[in-house]
């Protein structure tokens, strides 16, 4: 794995991110896929929503957005996959170039503004696919919607028959307006039409968040989803924020940065969030990991599984046993037996 990787890294690394993306999508669904043949260490099963998961290790939404590999992630080592974000409609996203490497920062900054082939396509795809794994299902709204929250019903009912659990994300950047749906009452509404849009399919129901939201924010997102009886919440989305410390020439384009730079700013949002949850359903902590100290400090601020994506743009698919071994590692530094212990350790 290790020199086929080094030299899939080497082409790609020199290519425009998303035509790099594009040509790792096609090599995943071609077979080409590199699989993390070891057993995870016991210490990182992980127990959610009546289902226990190998490791509690994710690959965020935005990857796979049409639901063309789910499998080959899972099998890269992935506890769970998240397809997404689907719209009901096809659209292309913003103009290109749309997304953009910050190396030095070892960042990453995208408006491709919901790109994706539609929901037909990715309703498809996933009811061909034999149910295996722990595959979840993000879902948004299309940019020219009139009706934007009849666009998450749409999408969750279709696709709740196929998903392990749903994502409403009303967190992208890239939307314009679109994250006025985490406001008090927009999100309340929105969120009881898609709980009962899938009430004849039940499956766990979460909302992701931006890592831009304020205490405040936290307030009403936290009352709502405790009111409803929601089962968890993503921690975060891309941040608006750019940190001072940014070198990249690119750190003033438009859209969402995530990857290391987001580390700091996403886990000190996801323990707030923890503190308003009280334990009452799960959270996701998302944003910068990219090491297992990364994902540890996830779950010691309260989540109880962790995604990313931008670190493995930089890393390749080795990062995920790396990530695994060195949190089964810090895990057995700290007495911990399992996952479930440490989560809000620090809290
Ligand atoms: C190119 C790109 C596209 C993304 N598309 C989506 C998306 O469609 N839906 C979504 O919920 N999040 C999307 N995200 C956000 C990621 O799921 C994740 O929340 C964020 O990048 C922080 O994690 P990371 O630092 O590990 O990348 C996207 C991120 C990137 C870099």
């Amino acid at each position: 794995m290790a020199v086929w990787y080094r030299a899939a890294d080497f082409f790609l690394s020199r290519l425009d991110a998303e035509t790099a993306h594009g040509v790792a999508i096609r090599a995943l669904k071609s077979g080409l896929a590199p699989r993390d043949r070891l057993p995870d260490p016991p210490s990182l099963a992980v127990t959610v929503w009546g289902r226990t998961l190998p490791n509690p290790i994710g690959l965020a939404a935005g990857f796979d957005k049409n639901a063309e590999v789910p499998d080959a992630m899972l099998g890269m080592g992935f506890g769970l996959v998240e397809i997404g974000s689907v719209t009901p409609k096809p659209q292309e996203g913003n103009a290109r170039p749309r997304l953009f490497r910050l190396s030095e920062d070892s960042g990453v900054i995208n408006r491709m503004g919901f790109n994706g082939a539609g929901l037909n396509a990715a309703l498809a795809r996933l009811s061909a696919r034999p149910r295996q794994g722990f595959v979840g299902v993000n879902v948004g709204a299309n940019k020219d919607s009139t009706n934007r929250k009849a666009d998450y019903v749409t999408c969750a009912a279709a696709l709740a028959p196929h998903a392990d659990y749903l994502v409403c994300n009303v967190s992208s950047p890239n939307t314009p307006g679109l994250r006025n749906l985490q406001g008090r009452l927009q999100l309340a509404d929105l969120l009881k039409q898609v709980q009962d849009a899938i009430a004849a399919n039940p499956v766990p129901l979460l909302v992701k968040i931006a890592p831009d939201a304020t205490d405040h924010d936290l307030d009403d997102i936290v009352a709502v989803c405790r009111d409803l009886r929601m089962d968890g919440i993503i921690v975060g989305n891309t941040t608006l924020e750019r940190p001072a410390t940014l070198q990249s020439a690119r750190r003033s384009e438009a859209g969402g940065l995530s990857g290391a730079p987001l580390m700091a700013l996403s886990t000190e949002v996801l323990r707030k969030t923890a503190q308003r949850v009280e334990k009452r359903f799960p959270l996701i902590g998302t944003g910068g990991v990219g090491s297992g100290a990364d994902a540890y400090a996830k779950i010691r601020a309260g989540a109880c599984l962790v995604q990313l994506y931008s670190m493995l743009v930089y890393e390749g698919p080795p990062l995920v046993r790396r990530i695994k071994d060195e949190l089964a590692a810090l895990l057995a530094r700290d007495r911990f037996t399992s996952i479930a212990e440490a989560v809000g350790a620090d809290l």
